[in-house]
């Protein structure tokens, strides 16, 4: 294998080192905070990958926030590896994480490792991440050996929405703190990379931090996590809903947007836009002669 590097360097976040599951796990021993976002496209993928955030996970969220479902449940695989794609091409440092929709890794543990390969093979995708406790310690272990490293998801886990019967916080009682104790040991076990802490107890979120090996990333877990993970349209005001308790919105890009919408119209119905410099002219030896010829033609 050659190490040269084949793609110049573009930009400056194409000049750091990329982030790796090693890096990750440096980061939970010197206390050094991760920072994690969703992006699901080129731009807003560049835009966090220059911003310095540390992982893009393109999380099945899509199917809610870009494809405007109501859970997260439709989305498919080729979708996921759509979109997927196209933030691999816009991601130079940040590790990149693929979620596996809902029903690719809920049946034959063969045909999740094959659905995951396809992540990694082609979409770009550095590692996959899976939903569930215990129960998935075996598909943890078997990605693992197919050289797939695995993010997992434990808490509120989306895909288990009518399992739970609803977005409810987990870990509130002592037999749930238990058993959440148990998942995380189990897939740390398996050799999961991460653990997503989603929806539970800051204090339970802080005891399984500590307990942890591998880094946990929270969101509406407190801020005791090894780091921290939002969703892009949640921080950018644009999901046209309520946003959950743990959302602070960073800015308001829908505001952003509907003023520049506003006053587009306003401008193509007024023909105030395009103006005459943002016009393309004939050459200044043609203008007079197609003034009159064209006088001419309209004449005859
Ligand atoms: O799909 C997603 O966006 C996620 C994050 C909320 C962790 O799973």
């Amino acid at each position: 294998m050659s190490l040269t590097q084949l793609r110049p360097t573009e930009n400056a976040a194409s000049t750091a080192a990329r982030v790796t599951a090693q890096t990750l796990l440096e980061k939970k021993r010197l206390g050094s905070p991760i920072v994690a976002l969703t992006a699901y496209d080129y731009p807003t993928a560049r835009l966090a990958d220059e911003a310095g955030i540390d992982l893009i996970l393109v999380g099945d969220s899509l199917a809610m926030v870009v494809l405007g479902y109501d859970n997260t449940l439709p989305v498919t695989v080729d979708e996921m590896l759509h979109h997927t794609r196209a933030v691999a091409r816009a991601t130079r440092r940040a590790f990149l994480v693929a979620d596996m929709p809902y029903g690719s890794y809920h049946g034959a543990i063969d045909e999740a490792v094959t659905n995951a390969i396809r992540f990694v093979k082609e979409a770009g995708a550095q590692a996959v991440k899976i939903e569930g406790g215990a129960a998935r310690a075996d598909l943890v272990r078997r990605l693992t050996e197919a050289e797939v490293p695995v993010v997992a998801h434990i808490g509120l886990t989306p895909q288990s929405l009518h399992a739970m019967g609803g977005y409810k916080v987990q870990g509130k009682t002592l037999a749930a703190i238990d058993r959440l104790h148990a998942d995380a040991r189990a897939l740390e076990e398996a050799g999961a990379i991460a653990i997503v802490l989603e929806g539970i107890p800051r204090e339970v979120a802080a005891d399984l931090t500590a307990h942890c090996e591998v880094p946990t990333i929270g969101i509406g877990a407190g801020p005791d996590c090894d780091g921290q993970i939002l969703v892009f349209h949640d921080l950018f005001n644009l999901t046209f809903a309520p946003t959950a308790k743990f959302v602070r919105p960073y800015a308001d890009a829908a505001g952003m947007f509907s003023t520049a919408l506003a006053q587009y119209r306003r401008d193509v119905t007024t023909r105030t836009f395009p103006s005459d410099s943002e016009s393309y002219h004939l050459p200044r030896e043609l203008q007079s002669v197609f003034a009159r010829d064209h006088r001419l033609a309209r004449k005859a």
